[in-house]
């Protein structure tokens, strides 16, 4: 089987092509990557030696560069995007650029070439907010309403994939995911910039009353989760995924990581003004993916944040350039 992976370079695609090497030494994969900041390709350097791997550096939205890559695909897995909301507000064109244009010109090459299956990797930030006194939870029955233009791109990108299914005949699939963490994901994001701030010596930024409540779920997890619906999974359908049964706001979650890194709330706590339109309450039921395949969470929270303050204990190399760069954007935005 060959696998065509995009954005393999950035956090979950390279936890993707790690455990489906390691599970399917067989297959061959194609890691196609635009290397923008938030890609690394040596994360893979491993994989390198083998003769079953292959980088190739490319954009999405470059049609005549996604039709070489495709040829002789079997299945696609599109993890390629923007993916920060705080990014998105700073400038929202290169969101569209990829996260629609590209996903278009992957569709396109990928019904030329007659692949069996297209899986559209994205988000439960497209279904909008809940309330904090709502006790519903984001299904695959919910009506999207994104709120940035982050999740409005990719709200896009999954009417679009769909739309080739319907209009084409494409095998597609969609999972729709909650807030992932774990190794290799880039310190701009809440649960890496939370540790990377405390290994440095520097308190963590809690937006607002800290109340806003978000699914966890450990990339391993997401991953295992993808490989069943690209194994079992039903062609035009999407799978929402979770990994929480209980709600968990960000200010439990920062007490959960300073009490791993044993530090006192008192004294590591800093609460920073609140950003445009951040939403207030993401829950997802992950029942249908439970029921029709089996799939389920291995880690619980407190397992999931014991391995991620470990990898990032001890990969410091791997994370101080990319904490400078991650700082000065948000130290840029505050200046706005
Ligand atoms: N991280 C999360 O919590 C989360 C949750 C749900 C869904 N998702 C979705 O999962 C996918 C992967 O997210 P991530 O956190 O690994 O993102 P990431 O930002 O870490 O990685 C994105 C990768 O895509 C590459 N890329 C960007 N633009 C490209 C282009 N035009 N052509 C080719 N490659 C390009 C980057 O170089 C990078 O390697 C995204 O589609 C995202 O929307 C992420």
């Amino acid at each position: 089987m060959k696998i065509l992976i995009t954005g393999g370079a950035g956090f979950i695609g390279t936890n993707f092509i790690l455990y489906h090497h390691q599970h399917f030494p067989q297959d061959q994969i194609i890691n196609f990557d635009k290397l923008t900041y938030a890609g690394d390709k040596s994360n893979l350097k491993e994989l390198e030696k083998t003769s079953r791997y292959h980088f190739v550096l490319g954009d999405i939205a470059d049609r005549k560069m996604v039709d070489r890559v495709m040829r002789g695909v079997d299945l696609v897995v599109n993890f390629a995007a923007e993916s920060h909301v705080d990014r998105s507000i700073a400038n929202p064109r290169a969101f569209l650029e990829t996260n629609v244009l590209g996903t278009y010109c992957l569709l396109e090459a990928a019904l030329e070439n007659k692949v069996s299956r297209f899986h559209h990797i994205s988000t439960d930030e497209v279904f909008g907010a809940l309330s904090l006194a709502s006790k519903n939870k984001f299904s695959e029955q919910t009506k999207y309403d994104p709120s940035s233009p982050y999740s409005a791109s990719k709200a896009a990108s999954d009417h679009l994939v769909l739309s080739y299914y319907h209009t084409f005949g494409l095998p597609v699939t969609i999972t729709n995911c909650s807030n992932n963490y774990g190794p290799y994901q880039y310190p701009e994001k809440f649960i890496p910039r939370m540790i990377t701030n405390l290994l440095l010596g520097q308190k963590i930024p809690i937006y607002g009353d800290g109340k806003h409540v978000r699914d966890w779920l450990y990339v391993e997890d997401h991953v295992r989760a993808v490989e069943a619906v690209l194994a079992h999974g039903k062609p035009g359908e999407t799978y929402c995924v979770g990994g929480l049964k209980k709600d968990v706001n960000n200010l439990t979650l920062a007490k959960a990581i300073l009490k791993i890194m044993k530090k006192d709330p008192d004294k590591w706590l800093e609460f920073v003004s609140d950003r445009a339109g951040h939403d207030r309450r993401y829950a997802v039921s992950w029942q249908k993916i439970n029921q029709d395949l089996g799939w389920e969470p291995k880690y619980s929270l407190e397992e999931g944040l014991r391995a991620t303050v470990s990898w990032y204990q001890n990969n410091q190399t791997w994370w101080q350039n990319k904490k400078k760069e991650a700082e000065s954007f948000y130290q840029e935005l505050a200046k706005k």
